[in-house]
């Protein structure tokens, strides 16, 4: 019988929770699922990403509140689907990261495995991250193994982006003698959903036309460009902690203050095609720092439905003969591709195999990731 993991993926958008039910080798997803979190849920988890009153009580609560939602979902997928629950191995759960601080060697997601497999009955992977970390990694991104073991080509030079919340990359080079990098490149959605919730009211600018509308501000630009994190050497990762809307606000006093600030430019869709920019700004820069001439880019996440962003890389990539398409074309929707991720690494750690690869996280060496919580 084959063996089936149940991955759970709860990113930095937090547009909600994604399910599914893969097995591997051949790879072959059985069921997907996703569910919104309930505004007041989502706003908690929100609130807990930065420094606040009462953070110890609070988060208990919502890592109970999360473990549940994420349970009954488990259990509805079974549901709704037929699935065989002998035929599942195991749930990999990322959980909810409310806070992550590579400097200090501290990450921390939220859903507590326990309550999961209570309910499930079904054991829990989770605690992805800290192994890694241990190890004197950055803990992130862990989806280039993933990425490696399903997409790497052995003649075509591949890039794997992920628009998610934050921006994450996987150079997987033809030739398997060099090495694989991945990073993160810098936010995603994050900044252009909490602009466009503020101006529109839509909880994300559908299909980037918002964006489409305006035109990006160049000294804009260059200034949210100079954030440190830009500039720094990978492997580095980052969250809501660096890159949220007290930061761009702080950059829009600033900028107003500029002698090159020009009122005609200060417009919402402008600033949106501004942060647009900035997203696709950063991935072209890794890409043509990699050394890698040409190939193809495979685009993941919710974000490659942005058709702006993907015209914006197709454009910015043109010199070097870059293809952009989404993971689509290699058979796996891109709103799947993280949660299979984290089904494959429960499968890595029930198989006691390695989920890290060191020159992606820059930990001293390969790790087993996570914990597991038995039925
Ligand atoms: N049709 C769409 N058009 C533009 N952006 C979209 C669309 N669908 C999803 N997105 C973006 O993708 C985000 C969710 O992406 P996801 O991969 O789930 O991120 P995360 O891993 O951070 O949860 C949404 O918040 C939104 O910004
Ligand atoms: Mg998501």
């Amino acid at each position: 019988m084959t063996s089936i993991y149940i991955g759970v993926m709860t990113g930095t958008s937090m547009d909600g929770i994604d399910f599914v039910a893969a097995s591997f080798e051949p790879l072959k997803l059985h069921a997907t699922l996703s569910i919104a979190f309930e505004p007041d849920l989502k706003d908690e988890l929100m609130a807990l990403t930065r420094p606040d009153d009462n953070e110890i009580d609070r988060m208990g609560k919502a890592d109970v509140a999360l473990a549940k939602k994420i349970a009954h979902g488990i259990n509805q997928l079974i549901a709704d689907n037929g699935l065989d629950r002998q035929q599942i191995r195991a749930i990999g759960c990322h959980g909810q990261t409310i806070r992550h601080r590579p400097e200090d060697g501290f990450t921390l997601q939220l859903g507590d495995p326990n309550i999961i497999t209570e309910i499930t009955q079904i054991a829990v992977v989770s605690d992805f991250r800290r192994r890694d970390m241990a190890a004197g990694g950055q803990g992130a991104p862990l989806v280039p193994a993933f990425h490696q073991a399903i997409f790497q080509h052995p003649q075509i030079d591949r890039v794997i982006l992920n628009l998610g919340g934050i921006a994450n990359v996987s150079l997987l080079p033809a030739n398997k003698k060099h090495k694989i990098l991945g990073f993160d490149t810098g936010p995603a959605n994050i900044l252009m959903d909490g602009w466009c919730r503020r101006y529109t009211g839509q909880p994300f600018d559908e299909n980037g036309d918002w964006a489409a509308h305006g035109t990006a501000i160049r000294p804009l630009l260059d200034r949210l460009y100079a954030h440190d994190f830009f500039a720094k050497e990978p492997p580095k990762s980052t969250g809501r902690e660096d890159f949220n809307l007290d930061w761009l606000d702080d950059q829009l006093i600033d900028w107003r203050n500029d002698p090159e600030y020009e009122v005609l430019d200060d417009t919402a869709e402008n600033i949106q095609a501004t942060l647009a920019k900035l997203t696709v700004r950063a991935i072209q820069k890794a890409v043509y720092r990699s050394g890698m001439k040409d190939g193809e880019m495979y685009v993941c996440g919710g974000g490659a439905y942005n058709s702006y962003i993907l015209e914006q890389l197709r454009w910015r990539l043109r010199k070097h003969e870059w293809s952009v398409q989404t993971t689509d074309v290699l058979g796996l929707s891109p709103t799947w591709v993280e949660g299979t991720a984290f089904a494959w690494l429960a499968m890595q750690f029930v198989e006691q195999r390695s989920g890290n690869i060191p020159a992606v996280t820059g930990a001293v060496g390969t790790r087993i990731l996570g914990c597991i919580t038995a039925v």
